[in-house]
């Protein structure tokens, strides 16, 4: 059995400890705001937060996050009131917005570092990928987020 913390809330996951966290999110725990999109690290659809860091979650196993705190989009503010969240929303940033629940939570960790992030420390930052190419509107958004 696997323990760990998802959104402050302690979880225990009797599966696979070689099951990758994206699925053990998902499935067991029903946070479907972190999304699959390619399952091999590249595109960040699956984004999480692991004890203060953005982490793709498909390439985490459960075991590996044994005893770690995880943030989820769901986890990020109670309320969807994170800066992030009310700037995205207000500003109508996304367009289809499947990317958008990790690019905000590797936003977060990023504002968490810096909070008046330059272009060039978003793009090292967010390398997440859009298939609408919103990635100017991304920039302007996490930046008036910060
Ligand atoms: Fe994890 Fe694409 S689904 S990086």
């Amino acid at each position: 059995m696997t323990k760990f913390t998802v959104n402050d809330r302690p979880v225990q996951y009797r599966m696979d400890p070689a099951t990758p966290l994206l699925w053990a999110l998902r499935d067991a725990s029903n946070l479907t705001g972190t999304k699959y999109g390619c399952g091999t690290g590249d595109c960040g659809a699956c984004t999480v937060d692991i004890d203060g860091e953005a982490v793709r979650s498909c390439q985490v196993t459960i075991a590996a996050a044994e005893g770690k705190f995880v943030t989820t989009i769901e986890g990020l503010s109670p309320d969807r009131g994170h800066p992030l969240q009310q700037v995205f929303a207000a500003d109508n940033v996304s367009q289809c917005g499947y990317c958008i629940p990790g690019v905000i939570m590797a936003a977060s960790a990023l504002l968490r570092r810096t909070s008046d992030p330059s272009d060039e420390e978003i793009d090292a930052a967010i390398t997440n990928i859009c298939r609408c190419g919103i990635y100017p509107r991304l920039r302007g958004a996490i930046q008036r987020a910060g």
